[in-house]
């Protein structure tokens, strides 16, 4: 791997492990809740996040340009949670854009088993050609649309598997049982989404537990840590379990304060 790809893929993953913090979510949700205004949104969680995961928009409007955290840059879009078609995405961002913006990674999601699926395939891998190029990682995340319940070991091992045949340098997916066969058939490091507010504090940091013991290199969140009532203290326990590998009930006394 060359330098360049090898540094920046190491500033986000850190010895083996990462917590990135999705904001992302404005590019087809809009303002949801407690992300009205993101940049208040992040500016405390910031310190303790490894990666932070904007749009360009969000980037250059909201945060700090001093700010020390690596960027993993959201390059697709073209969609919106109230059209037709939510698999519909193609490349928002060039590639000078992103290296105009400093990213250290570019993000695009594949919808394995969409009516867009050649789409976002063919698009996903046109980036990482573009981005190679410069030695920036691709991070492919493997939406599921509106479809939750698509969240399993056999969707999520061939969508995961088809990011990394394609390049992708790693990959965000969900937790799901037998996490450890989607690990088994990828090929590169793969972070977790959190998707919709989990019911309890203790039901996010039993997910993170098990997706690390399974096998994940760390999270990729966003709702269940800037919708929670205590951002800042469920951003802490979930860095101990994912970088000091600490059990569930240890985290939550932590989260507890
Ligand atoms: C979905 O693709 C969004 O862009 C988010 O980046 C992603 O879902 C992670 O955030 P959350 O943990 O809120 O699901």
């Amino acid at each position: 791997m060359d330098w360049g790809m090898k540094n920046r893929l190491g500033r986000i993953i850190k010895g083996g492990r990462t917590v990135m913090l999705a904001i992302d979510h404005g590019y087809f949700l809009g303002p949801i809740s407690k992300l009205e205004d993101p940049g208040k949104a992040v500016s405390q969680l910031i310190p303790f996040a490894d990666a932070l995961m904007p749009t360009r928009g969000v980037l250059r409007n909201c945060i700090d340009a001093s700010a020390d955290v690596p960027i993993v840059l959201r390059v697709s879009g073209g969609n919106s949670i109230v059209g037709k078609d939510l698999s519909r995405e193609g490349i928002t961002t060039s590639i000078e854009e992103a290296i105009r913006l400093n990213v250290s990674a570019v993000a695009f999601s594949i919808y394995v088993g969409a009516e867009s699926e050649h789409q976002t395939l063919m698009a996903f891998s046109e980036l990482v050609n573009q981005a190679e190029r410069y030695g920036i990682p691709a991070l492919a995340v493997t939406a599921v649309g509106k479809e939750l319940e698509k969240r399993d070991a056999r969707f999520l091992g061939l969508s995961c598997r088809i990011a990394a045949e394609l390049g992708a340098r790693f990959i965000k997916t969900y937790y799901c049982d037998n996490f450890e066969k989607v690990v088994e058939g990828t090929s590169v490091p793969l972070v977790i989404a959190g998707g919709p507010r989990m019911e309890t504090d203790l039901d996010v940091l039993q997910v993170v537990s098990n997706a690390i013991k399974n096998g994940a290199a760390g999270v990729d969140m966003g709702r269940n840590v800037w919708q929670n009532e205590r951002p800042v203290a469920m951003i802490k326990a979930i860095r101990a379990i994912v970088h000091e590998n600490m059990d569930v009930a240890d985290a939550h006394k932590l989260f507890l304060g």
